[in-house]
């Protein structure tokens, strides 16, 4: 009867551990993250994660979602040919091109090519072909100032009941049209209006090609649609009124070099830098 009753008692303890343990879990689900003290890249792999799979599918498909395989020898001989690029080069290590044609390039978080050795150890970004990530114009390249570690984590944190300028002072950035620019029409870009014509920007025309998000919507991702999206339309943020200024950079020794005054975040001053 003792041997018994010792046992009932055993298993009633070890229940009570592991419902106990459970609830732990649980309260640490719930938990608020903390926001990071600097923003950093964390690619668009990330930005689907929970929340954002149809515009990740939709991204995918779209000429952002393969900006790196033109860098690949053979791909687009004729426009390569036409700015007096190499066609059978291949560029997928070139700073000057993975600025443009990758996430956050040199800055913290970012892509980093082939042979990138830092302590001894390669730190080179690891490429899933199945799964565009940092080695594509991702999400954060026209979302953010200097990654989106920061605001993705008060999205997280409010459930996407967020406004726009609460994310906007951890560097989300709403001015679009703008945004192009940083490649689009650049001084530094080979692809300029005056080498061809469909290389001329007209944002209106343009913006309607980079979410064809509706297509992606099913039943594992419905929950994802943005219900704060026309609240958020009716708000104005300060990077609407004026927009970031945009990176200058160029190649010194091997490096792409952005120019201090031409970066829209000050890294020291944890400030913006808006255009005059
Ligand atoms: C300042 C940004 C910028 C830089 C630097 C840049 N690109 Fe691009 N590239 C663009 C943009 C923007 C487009 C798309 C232009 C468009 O379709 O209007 C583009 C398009 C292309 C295309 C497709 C052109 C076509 O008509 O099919 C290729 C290929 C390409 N880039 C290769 C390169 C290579 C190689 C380098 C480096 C030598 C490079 N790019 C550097 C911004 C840049
Ligand atoms: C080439 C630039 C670009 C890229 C890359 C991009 N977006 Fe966007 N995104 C936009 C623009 C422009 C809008 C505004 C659309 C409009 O006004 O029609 C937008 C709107 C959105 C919105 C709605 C925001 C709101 O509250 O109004 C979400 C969510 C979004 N993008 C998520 C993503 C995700 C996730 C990715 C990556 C998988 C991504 N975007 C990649 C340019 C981009
Ligand atoms: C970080 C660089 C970068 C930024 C920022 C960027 N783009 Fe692009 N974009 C590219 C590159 C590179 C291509 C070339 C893709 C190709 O030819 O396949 C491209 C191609 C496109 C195309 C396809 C052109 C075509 O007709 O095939 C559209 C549309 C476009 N961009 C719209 C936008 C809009 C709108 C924004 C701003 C909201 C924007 N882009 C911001 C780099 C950029």
């Amino acid at each position: 009867m003792g041997k018994t009753f010792k046992f009932l008692s055993l298993i009633l303890f070890s229940f009570a551990i592991i419902i106990s343990a459970a609830g732990d879990a649980d309260a640490k689900k719930k938990k608020k993250k903390k926001i990071p003290k600097s923003p950093s890249y964390v690619g668009a792999v990330k930005c689907n994660g929970s929340c954002h799979d149809s515009y990740y599918q939709a991204w995918v498909k779209s000429p952002h979602g393969n900006t790196y395989n033109l860098l690949k020898p053979g791909v687009r001989e004729k426009a390569k040919k036409r700015v007096k690029l190499d066609p059978q080069k291949d560029y997928t290590s070139t700073p000057l091109c993975l600025r443009c044609h990758t996430t956050g390039y040199r800055q913290k978080g970012g892509f980093k090519p082939a042979g990138t050795m830092h302590k001894g150890k390669d730190r080179s970004t690891k490429i899933d072909p199945e799964e565009p990530n940092l080695e594509q114009v991702g999400c954060e390249m026209c979302h953010s100032v200097a990654g989106g570690s920061q605001f993705r984590v008060v999205m997280k944190n409010t459930k996407g009941d967020f406004k726009k300028a609460e994310t906007e002072k951890y560097g989300q950035r709403w001015d679009y049209a703008n945004v192009c620019t940083r490649c689009h029409t650049h001084k530094k870009t080979p692809f300029k209006p005056d080498v061809h014509d469909k290389y001329k920007f007209n944002f209106e025309e343009r913006k309607l090609k980079v979410h064809d998000k509706d297509k992606y919507w099913n039943e594992d991702n419905e929950d994802q649609k943005l219900e704060k999206l026309k609240d958020r339309t009716k708000e104005v943020s300060v990077s609407e009124k004026t927009p970031l200024v945009i990176e200058d950079f160029a190649v010194k020794k091997g490096k792409l070099l952005f120019k201090g005054k031409s970066m829209p975040y000050n890294k020291k001053k944890k400030s913006f830098n808006y255009k005059k």
